[in-house]
């Protein structure tokens, strides 16, 4: 990273607010707190051959692991210096982050069955992503039979995520990796690369929607005073959420810090999901679905926009409340609580099933996303490019977050988040139905202009691979 100071003159200084403490953290590893927002990724599950192979590995880690308070400053200068000139700055940084399945802990740990007994209750962590697939509604062609890796079934160790600005940053780097692999005789398992999509869809998935736009915002690391409405939490007059949802040690929203070893203390659960995008398959079907609607029918952007609860350039369908931060395609200040009945965010809607908002126990579930697409861009002459998103979220339990929200949220017919009593099937962006499982699928959608229909889809996301990792502070990495 370069060290000129970018900063405009004029442009504000960021050291006369008080710098909340996690700010600072050189513990905690970047990514969970501080994004790494890189249009290059690459995503790199491997296998230690022994013990003392993961350890040595480990160690050539630790010295290019990125921390909190580096990737931090870098992120603020950057968007300060992007706001006064327009553009994206031409400062670069390359970013590193590791992360060890519960096998691997197994294997580089000097006292396995320490380890064992410690992690004994975080029950999903130790069965791995595969063992929980089946739970998780990932079965069919979206089962671990069909996944290119997985927690268990194919050994992975370690999940290393490096993070560039350019093509040729990220092969420099992978190239010091690939050498410590082969020196300390590590394998790769699989790799995926990480890709933001060009052009007008710079910042969307690929169904063409602006992702990335909310997240929760974390007290001790965002300035409650700061108007940044993306990053701040999202419901007008609530409280940013307590750092123990993400980082272990530290308050969480329960009043306590999360129980946990100490040795997880500065760490987080890491859950990556290679999910597989059908994008010809999404459009025809939407199309379709919103030719149903009666009386009249309604456009295929109107119905897509409902599925998913903001327009493709991020515009959310419900009304805003604050008129400062009320405005723009990113706005995020907004619940659901005057739309009980889903007349202008569906019930159905992702982000409603997701974060429910005004819904009471929304905030002990949720989760910190850093996701990025892979594979081509839908273009109309590739529709069986391997293309979708490499999902990654944080959180300090897998059971409370991040497979709530898939489970008893996305795939549940049952989960009314509003009053109608209509049936609002699941999530038709990520939701399936385990095998076995009831209810309906479809979800019944009435708009406050009197449009209604039934929206009857397959399931067009795929999971094509999914690991769970432990994303250690940097004092564990340094003891192992
Ligand atoms: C938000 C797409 C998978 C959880 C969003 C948004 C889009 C999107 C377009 C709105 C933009 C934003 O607020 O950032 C997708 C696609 C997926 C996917 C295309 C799969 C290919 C998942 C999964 C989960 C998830 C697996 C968790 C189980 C969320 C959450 C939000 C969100 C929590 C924020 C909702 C809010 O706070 O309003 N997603 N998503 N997403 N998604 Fe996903």
């Amino acid at each position: 990273m370069t060290t000129t100071s970018l900063r405009p003159t004029g442009a504000p200084e960021i050291e006369q607010l008080p710098e909340p403490p996690l700010r600072r953290s050189r513990e905690i590893q970047g990514n969970i707190l501080a994004a790494f927002n890189k249009d290059y990724m690459a995503f790199r599950y491997v296998r230690f051959p022994d013990g003392a192979g993961g350890r040595g590995w480990l160690s050539v880690m630790l010295n290019t692991v990125s921390v909190t308070a580096t990737v931090e400053d870098f992120n603020e200068e950057f968007s300060l210096s992007r706001r006064a000139y327009g553009q994206d700055p031409s400062i670069t940084a390359t970013w590193v982050g590791v992360s060890l399945t519960f096998q691997g802990l197994l294997q580089v740990a000097r006292e396995p069955e320490k380890v064992k007994q410690d992690l004994a209750p975080f029950g999903s962590f130790v069965k791995g992503a595969d063992g929980r697939a089946a739970d998780l509604g990932d079965d069919g062609t979206s089962a671990p039979d069909h996944w290119h890796f997985g927690s268990d079934r194919s050994g992975v160790h370690a999940v290393l995520i490096v993070a560039a600005d350019t093509e040729e940053a990220l092969t420099e780097k992978l190239r010091n990796i690939a050498a410590a692999d082969s020196s300390h005789g590590v394998t790769l398992v699989h790799q995926d690369d990480g890709r933001t999509l060009t052009g007008d869809l710079r910042g969307h998935e690929h169904f063409g929607y602006k992702d990335g736009i909310s997240q929760p915002g974390v007290k001790d690391f965002h300035r409650e005073d700061r108007e940044n409405p993306g990053f701040r939490d999202n419901r007008p007059g609530s409280t940013l959420v307590e750092p123990g949802e993400f980082v272990f040690g530290y308050k969480s929203e329960s009043g306590e810090p999360p129980e946990a070893p100490k040795w997880l203390d500065n760490g987080s659960l890491q859950v990556v999901r290679r999910l597989r995008q059908d994008v010809p398959g999404w459009n025809e079907a939407v199309k379709r679905e919103a030719a149903k609607f009666r009386p009249h029918g309604i456009s295929a952007d109107l119905l897509g926009a409902c599925l998913v609860g903001r327009k493709k350039d991020g515009t959310p369908l419900a009304q805003g409340e604050n008129p400062v931060v009320g405005v723009g395609p990113e706005r995020n200040d907004f619940t659901y609580e005057n739309d009980g009945q889903g007349k202008q965010t569906p019930c159905a809607a992702h982000i409603r099933r997701t974060t429910p908002r005004h819904f009471e126990p929304t905030q002990q579930h949720r989760i910190m996303r850093r996701g990025i697409p892979y594979g081509p861009a839908y273009t109309g002459s590739n529709p069986e490019a391997d293309r979708g998103l490499m999902f990654v979220c944080y959180g300090t339990s897998l059971e409370r977050q991040f497979e709530f929200v898939q489970r008893a949220w996305s795939n549940n017919p049952g989960f009314l988040p509003g009053t109608s009593g209509a049936p609002n099937g699941i999530d038709k962006v990520t939701g399936t139905i385990r095998q076995g499982g009831s209810g309906s699928p479809d979800a019944h959608i009435v708009l406050s202009d009197g449009e209604e229909g039934t929206v009857s889809m397959d399931r067009f996301v795929q999971t094509t691979g999914a690991v769970y990792a432990f994303t250690p502070s940097i004092s564990t990495l340094r003891r192992l």
